[in-house]
């Protein structure tokens, strides 16, 4: 898809399929993740595919329980690309939410549909996160970004219109 189509068309789907995509699919949005621009080319953020079922379901249960819901904060999504960036840089907050725009864009780009789930800072500041990202192997002081939920689309989200006023013209 052309891309400024894509970023116009790309909408967050709260409905999924439970089939998998297959993982080259899923390695062309992450590759667009990495691509993401971040301060001082510091590439602070990192991306963690989570595809195994007890895996996602544990992922899912800590958000809920953040959020203070007993239902499936990443609606049914059968994959889950968790973002974190590393606190070295001023900027890791910014590197992250730009990774988890392309992540977002590119699943549309390729058919995928998505959505960004929120608590991944509260899920990493956890005990029970902590040990998961030292069982992922990821080590050093990171920060969580977001959840990039992914699968197939079983209903698309509707686009709300655009609030006016938000574009100034100088000269
Ligand atoms: C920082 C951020 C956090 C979000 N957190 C959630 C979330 O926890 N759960 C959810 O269903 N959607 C979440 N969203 C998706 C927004 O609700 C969605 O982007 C917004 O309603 C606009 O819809 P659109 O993405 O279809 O354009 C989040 C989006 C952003 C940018």
């Amino acid at each position: 898809m052309e891309a400024l189509e894509t970023m116009k068309t790309r909408r967050s789907v709260r409905a999924f399929e439970s089939r998998k995509p297959g993982q080259e699919l899923i390695d062309k949005v992450i590759e667009a993740g990495l691509y993401a621009p971040s301060g001082m080319g510091m590439q602070t953020a990192i991306v963690v595919e989570i595809t195994d079922k007890a895996v996602r379901d544990r992922l899912s249960e800590i958000n809920g329980e953040i959020m203070g819901t007993k239902s499936d904060p990443f609606y049914g999504a059968p994959v889950v690309l968790a973002v974190l960036a590393r606190k070295e840089s001023p900027n890791h907050v910014y590197d992250g939410a730009l990774m988890m725009g392309n992540l977002l864009n590119a699943a549309h780009a390729v058919g995928l549909g998505s959505c960004w789930i929120n608590r991944a800072r509260e899920t990493f500041e956890r005990e029970d996160g902590k040990k998961m990202l030292a069982e992922w192997g990821v080590g050093g002081d990171y920060e969580g970004i977001g959840f990039c939920i992914l699968g197939y689309a079983q209903r698309e989200g509707k686009t709300a219109p655009r609030k006016d006023g938000r574009v100034f013209y100088v000269g």
